[in-house]
């Protein structure tokens, strides 16, 4: 029999109150690279959402068809800008415009672990919210929570995100 345990997620929502008080930190070196998925086919999705968030609880779009994931991805308000490192696929920022707040949601983001310390969050966070912007966002919204990476809260805050809100629910977890 599988055991349990529960354990207590706090849920911190952010947001930009305005974007002169967006603090971008872009990396020059020429071996790393964002480029827009505009054909992000579902397995490619999968393996981006597992290599970044295995470790993080992320199970949630695992349950997700083909077919929901191309259609949620098909949609002109959902972009897909992946990091690359020397050529590899290295993490990936996803922006949500249909979101259940008004304004662009930050939905998923992160770097796979080997990369993680390295300086690339906050490029690949800055390069995205510079491309909300560059598409018309007026807000622009993340939320992450206790499961997250350790610096997640703080990478966000660095980059001018101020908490508005938070959420606090128990979640059953297998030992
Ligand atoms: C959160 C994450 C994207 C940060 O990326 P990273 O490349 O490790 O972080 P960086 O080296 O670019 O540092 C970015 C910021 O994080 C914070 N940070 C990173 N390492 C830190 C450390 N050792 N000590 C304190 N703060 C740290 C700082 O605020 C830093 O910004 P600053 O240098 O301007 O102060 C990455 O750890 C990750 O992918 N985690 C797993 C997935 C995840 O949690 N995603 C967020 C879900 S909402």
């Amino acid at each position: 029999m599988v055991s349990h345990r529960t354990i207590t997620v706090v849920t911190t929502y952010l947001e930009i109150p305005a974007r002169a008080a967006f603090r971008p930190s872009f990396t020059a070196d020429p071996e790393i690279a964002v480029l827009e998925s505009r054909v992000p086919f579902p397995a490619f999705y999968r393996f981006l959402y597992q290599a970044v968030g295995a470790n993080y609880h992320w199970t949630l779009r695992l349950g997700w068809t083909d077919d929901q994931l191309a259609t949620y991805l098909a949609q002109p308000g959902v972009t897909l800008l992946v990091l690359y490192v020397c050529g590899t696929p290295a993490g990936y920022v996803e922006l949500n415009a249909h979101s259940d707040e008004p304004g662009v949601e930050i939905a998923y983001f992160g770097l796979v672990p080997m990369f993680h310390g390295r300086g690339l969050g906050k490029h690949l966070l800055s390069v995205g919210v510079q491309r909300a912007y560059d598409d018309g966002a007026e807000r622009i919204w993340v939320h992450t929570c206790t499961l997250d990476g350790p610096y997640a809260l703080a990478n966000y805050q660095a980059r001018g995100f101020v908490p508005y809100k938070t959420t606090t629910e128990p979640l059953i977890l297998p030992e």
